[in-house]
């Protein structure tokens, strides 16, 4: 009778090593799944609290958008596209492709919105995505190829601000030779992650509309969303990102978030850093109970 109660013992003992080394193995999970969701450029860059922010991070919940007339030019285009003969290839294109809706003076009708007064860069930004012409006015425009070549597209540009004063901003020209890419990326963080995702992948917004992925986007049609605001987008002007920061996001946007090296291992498809480490955890966690049993078993 007395031989059993040290065999009791040695039978909980033989339970709760296992027990401790699989505890013990998900605290380490957890923590190396934390610190793998920073990325190694952040590291290297200065830390996102020493950086002074003049902008608020717009939450995804804000759609309101604001009206264009509000909208003043930014950086001016060097590019000149409208000439008369561009004015006038560029009617007839629109008259073919856009005035069904837009109608013909650019006005607006029922189904679309006045295009007068837009501005250059709004134009620019929806054909050159080959969001514009739209087939489905019912549903969110998405980018497709182009229908037009970007002397068509210039074209088009150079009709429709022909017909009337421009408010909007005209088609910004980026230089990213001296941007800054850890501010870029912390301007990204701050005023684009929440809608487009840390990685650029895009993700849903609610009521039917997404924020798309950043990964085909142009530097021209990057500067061209932040500083129109496209459908839900919101407007970046000048007082919220000026012309400098613009550029650092763009090439951010155009560098890493086109091109992620991935350093420290699989990309996973891009699905970003929580998701990583969750699958971090799933697989690592897994792996230590598989040896946590086999050790308690032979103990
Ligand atoms: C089938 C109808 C249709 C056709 C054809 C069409 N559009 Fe549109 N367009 C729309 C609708 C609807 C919207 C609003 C979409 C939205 O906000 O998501 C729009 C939005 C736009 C905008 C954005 C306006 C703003 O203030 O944000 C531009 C610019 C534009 N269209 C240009 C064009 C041009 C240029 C063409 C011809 C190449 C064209 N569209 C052809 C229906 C059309
Ligand atoms: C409130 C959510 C929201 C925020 C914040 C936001 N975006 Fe967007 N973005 C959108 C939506 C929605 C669209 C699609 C508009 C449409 O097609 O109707 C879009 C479209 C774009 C596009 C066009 C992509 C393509 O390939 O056609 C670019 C580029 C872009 N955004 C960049 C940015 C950048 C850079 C920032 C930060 C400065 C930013 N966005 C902040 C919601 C957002």
């Amino acid at each position: 009778m007395r031989v059993q109660v040290p065999d009791r013992r040695q039978i909980r003992v033989r339970h709760l090593v296992p027990a401790f080394v699989v505890a013990g193995m998900a605290v380490v999970g957890l923590v190396t799944s934390a610190a793998s969701g920073d990325s190694p450029r952040s590291a290297a860059g200065p830390p996102a609290g020493a950086i002074s922010t003049p902008t608020t991070p717009v939450p995804a919940a804000s759609l309101a958008r604001p009206s264009a007339s509000l909208a003043r030019p930014s950086v001016r285009s060097p590019i000149t596209y409208r000439t008369p003969t561009a004015i006038g290839q560029g009617g007839a294109l629109y008259q073919t492709n856009c005035s069904s809706c837009h109608g013909p003076a650019a006005g607006g009708s029922s189904v679309a919105p006045s295009l007068q007064g837009v501005g250059a860069a709004t134009i620019d930004f929806w054909v050159s995505t080959g969001r514009m012409p739209l087939a489905n006015a019912a549903t969110q425009a998405t980018r497709k190829v182009p229908r037009f070549d970007r002397q068509q597209t210039l074209a088009i540009v150079a009709y429709v601000t022909s017909q009337g004063p421009n408010y909007g901003p005209g088609i910004p020209s980026v230089d990213t030779k001296s941007a800054s890419l850890p501010e870029g990326e912390s301007m990204f963080v701050l005023n684009c992650a929440a809608c487009h995702t840390i990685t650029g992948s895009g993700d849903a917004l609610g009521n039917g509309a997404y924020a798309p992925n950043l990964h085909e986007a142009t530097a021209t049609q990057v500067a061209e969303a932040i500083r129109t605001g496209p459908g839900n987008m919101p407007r970046f002007g000048p007082g919220q990102l000026s012309d400098k920061q613009v550029a650092d996001v763009v090439a951010y946007v155009t560098g890493p978030i086109k091109h992620p090296d991935n350093i420290g291992g699989l990309g996973l498809g891009g699905i970003g850093p929580v998701a990583e480490g969750f699958v971090a955890l799933l697989f690592g966690v897994g792996v230590m109970m598989l040896m946590a049993f086999w050790l308690g078993e032979r103990a």
